[in-house]
């Protein structure tokens, strides 16, 4: 039996609910007066001897959010579930993956531990910003890749297209989802200042005269990234630029920016607890990928 416990304000819990046809268990929260978080299961006792599924994601708000779903797999726990699975397609902090200047905390780690120490056996997650986060939790872990299914979308607005990775580092996801749809794909080299964050590009020798291209990343947050690599396609010949990312935050000013710097489209998953309403926006469905691997999760006892 597969029970799901999540707040009503995040699409997927409905998607998962009815695609899965699972019993749903609802919440209860309020904030106390002080600012604390309370949280209450409604029918806790459906949850006992189930694969209890904590449906959340880690943005907007990250620290409020992480904590409420800390709070919510604590009562789940308590319920004595088969197995608590925490489907958070977007883990928030993860790109603090290593300590890059001395003094630093591994951000991304600590999150997943707290997570696994709160009583979450398996973690699902989507396109994490790397591996290297989940090496960090001791239960079991998944990470969906999704590039594939954004790039095919990306596919409805350009024709014979190259895709690019930002940097060396998103070569991997942007690989996936181009053979999976049978097309070229390269890097541009990106150097990153860790003490002023300021960012240069190097292009690589890749011929993308008069071709369209679709860049392949994970994160959008200020735009920057993204911004900067158009320019640089477009000034070397690109004919179109589309932008196939996986989390849209697009902090501030971002889809502006985007736009001045050339951008056709950006397509998205919808993986965070905000959507963006945009003439230059589409979301790709996919909760597919999601409930096969929910499925499997059920299916392996595991
Ligand atoms: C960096 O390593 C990530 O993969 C993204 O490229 C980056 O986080 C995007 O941030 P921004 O949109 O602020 O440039």
């Amino acid at each position: 039996m597969l029970t799901v416990i999540g707040y009503p304000d995040y699409s997927l819990t409905k998607i998962i609910v009815e695609k899965l046809q699972a019993t749903e268990v609802g919440v209860y929260d309020k904030v106390f007066p002080d600012g604390e978080f309370y949280v209450r299961l409604l029918e806790p006792e459906k949850i006992t001897s189930s694969v209890a599924v904590v449906v959340s994601t880690l943005y907007p708000e990250q620290e409020k959010r992480l904590l409420k779903t800390l709070l919510l797999v604590d009562a789940v726990k308590r319920s004595n579930p088969a197995r608590t699975v925490a489907l958070i397609p977007y883990l928030a902090y993860s790109r603090q993956d290593k300590v890059f200047l001395n003094g630093e905390p591994v951000s991304a780690c600590l999150i997943v531990r707290m997570l696994r120490s709160a009583g979450v056996d398996v973690l699902l997650t989507v396109d994490v910003h790397s591996l290297r986060v989940l090496e960090c939790f001791d239960g079991s872990s998944i990470n969906v890749m999704v590039s594939d299914i954004l790039v095919k979308h990306a596919l409805k607005h350009s024709s014979n297209p190259v895709v690019i990775a930002p940097d060396k580092g998103a070569l991997e996801r942007a690989s996936l989802a181009a053979k999976q749809n049978n097309l070229e794909y390269d890097y541009l080299i990106k150097q990153r200042d860790r003490v002023t964050g300021e960012v240069r590009y190097m292009p690589r020798e890749i011929n993308i005269e008069g071709r369209d291209v679709i860049i392949v990343d994970d994160i959008i947050s200020t735009g920057g990234t993204i911004a900067e690599s158009s320019k640089i396609l477009l000034r070397n010949g690109a004919r179109r630029i589309i932008v196939a990312a996986t989390h849209g935050l697009l902090v501030g000013e971002a889809v502006k920016k985007l736009e001045s710097a050339g951008v056709s489209k950006i397509i998205l998953a919808d993986t965070l607890g905000v959507k963006h309403d945009h003439h230059l926006i589409e979301y790709a469905d996919i909760s597919s990928k999601l409930i096969e691997e929910l499925n499997k999760i059920v299916l392996s006892g595991k």
